[in-house]
């Protein structure tokens, strides 16, 4: 593995042309990705600023241009019509002033009278390397040109730590407030959520308090990335808690978690009705954001970095990893969010495959599997005889359903673990797995679970096998983002 210097990290990217040679090498590995977003060079990690506005989709991602390695952060942005078919727009926001010297984290979009509103954190460091986060905005044009505001909105607050960053923009429509929720880490050093509150949307902005939480005043080091959406008459939040393990979630210390209940803006409680549950089952996936403003207020959608910190992936030899798994639209049933990839998913189908004794399985894919609730085995990316490859085992009796992947070829992040279980609220009828080169998510039911993995098959895992009652079809699927070069 690569050892990376600070000053190659935190490089600045001063023209596109230092990294032409990195991208037309990228773009010939087996495991670029046809209808994921993934960086164009280097890594790319949480979801930003993702929004509707005047007719488009706005996502943008953390990007470190160099390599599969967290430096200087840029968020760089990419445009959708319809959530799947996305274009490369180059950079939304570069580091390039006194407060985000050192990074452009994370943040969240707001689109208000025709303007699209960036909010996000300056990384600053001094000269000692001594972080101060500072929350900031940015408006961006219609062109996609990012115009800074030239002072900060805020500045950390002095009795928590440094870890204070990424800006959920919310708008209270009875209390004519916006609301800023920080993820933040006490002097205790306990994951926070901190709550600013302004009439405006680019000034005045007051702390107005430390969100409460009952019942998770103790819940993991730092919470990163909160987000909250308003769904069927109740609230969901989520965070991505660190520094704690989960039981049942390995030795993993890097979680997204959601939970529903009632957001009180005036005592600043979060109140939880039900558990808390992760939002995804699987290994890599964090840093999960609600898209703003949807048209139809009944209407949530969500995406999420499909890897973890502190992870490595096979990919960082080609210097580059990362990706956003599929947008997401949620709904809530018996307090539990129900999660579909977005219906035009279905527009990528393309040849359906008869289903044979060869059992290919391609690389570019999606699965849908009918299960008369009995157990099953499903491997997929197995090898010509039969063995290895990521096996799904549904067991009826527990209602459980066990995924491995231990017996592929490339292994990565053993020490985490690379076995988990994933529990059902129903016996398991359906399950649809969308297959990407290089990820696997999985949707149980009617996304009542789900599960996203990293997968790097070789060329001869390109099976699968399947025993048990289950009713196979399988879509090789259309490419659907672009991935030219535009920085
Ligand atoms: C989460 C995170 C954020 C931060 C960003 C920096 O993965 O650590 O808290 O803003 O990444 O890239």
């Amino acid at each position: 593995m690569k050892e990376w210097t600070l000053a190659e990290r935190y490089r600045v990217l001063e023209d596109k042309s230092q990294i032409e040679e990195l991208y037309s090498r990228i773009s010939r590995s087996d495991y670029r990705q046809a209808y994921h977003v993934q960086p164009i060079t280097g890594l790319s990690s949480d979801p930003n600023g993702f929004i509707y506005h005047k007719g488009q989709w706005h996502l943008f991602y953390q990007w470190c241009p160099w390599g599969a390695v967290h430096g200087l952060k840029y968020w760089y942005h990419v445009l959708s019509k319809d959530l799947i078919h996305w274009e490369n727009k180059g950079i939304g926001l570069a580091p390039d002033t006194f407060y985000d010297n050192k990074g452009v984290h994370s943040g969240s979009g707001f689109s208000y009278d025709s303007t699209l509103y960036l909010f996000y954190t300056g990384n600053h460091r001094d000269e000692n390397w001594v972080r101060t986060p500072y929350t900031c905005a940015a408006k961006l044009s219609d062109s996609g040109q990012a115009s800074k505001l030239p002072r900060p909105l805020f500045g950390p607050h002095p009795d928590y730590t440094e870890h204070q960053r990424d800006p959920k923009v919310v708008y209270h429509e009875e209390k004519q407030r916006y609301y800023i929720l920080l993820g933040a880490q006490s002097k205790e050093g306990k994951g926070k959520i901190l709550i600013y509150t302004s009439k405006q949307l680019l000034a005045g902005w007051t702390f107005a308090g430390e969100l409460k939480v009952p019942g998770y005043e103790d819940f993991g080091g730092m919470w990163e990335c909160p987000s909250i959406a308003h769904l069927g008459g109740s609230d969901v939040l989520v965070f991505s808690p660190q520094y704690t393990k989960i039981p049942g979630r390995n030795a993993n210390t890097n979680h997204t978690v959601y939970l529903i209940g009632r957001m009180d803006y005036d005592s600043l409680t979060f109140t939880a009705e039900g558990p808390c549950r992760c939002l995804d089952y699987g290994f890599d996936f964090y840093a999960a954001q609600f898209a703003a403003n949807v048209q139809d207020k009944n209407k949530a959608v969500l995406t999420a970095w499909i890897g973890l910190p502190d992870n490595h992936y096979p990919t960082e030899e080609e210097e580059w990893e990362g990706s956003l798994c599929l947008p997401r639209e949620l709904k809530i049933r018996n307090g539990r969010l129900l999660q579909q990839p977005v219906e035009q998913v279905k527009e990528l189908r393309q040849e359906k495959l008869q289903i044979n004794q060869q059992q290919n399985l391609p690389r570019v894919c999606e699965l849908e599997a009918v299960n008369k609730g009995t157990d099953f085995r499903l491997s997929l990316f197995t090898k010509s005889d039969g063995s290895g490859g990521l096996e799904i085992h549904y067991d009826a009796k527990s209602n459980l359903c066990h995924i491995d992947r231990s017996q592929m070829d490339q292994r990565f992040n053993q020490e985490l673990g690379e076995e988990l279980t994933l529990p059902l609220e129903t016996p398991l009828t359906y399950l649809s797995v969308f297959i990407d080169r290089c990820s696997v998510e999985l949707f149980f039911n009617q996304g009542e679970a789900t599960f996203t993995t990293h997968l790097y098959p070789t060329s001869q895992e390109s099976f699968y096998t399947v025993s048990g009652e289950l009713d196979l079809e399988i879509w090789t699927l259309k490419k659907a983002v672009k991935d030219s070069f535009i920085v």
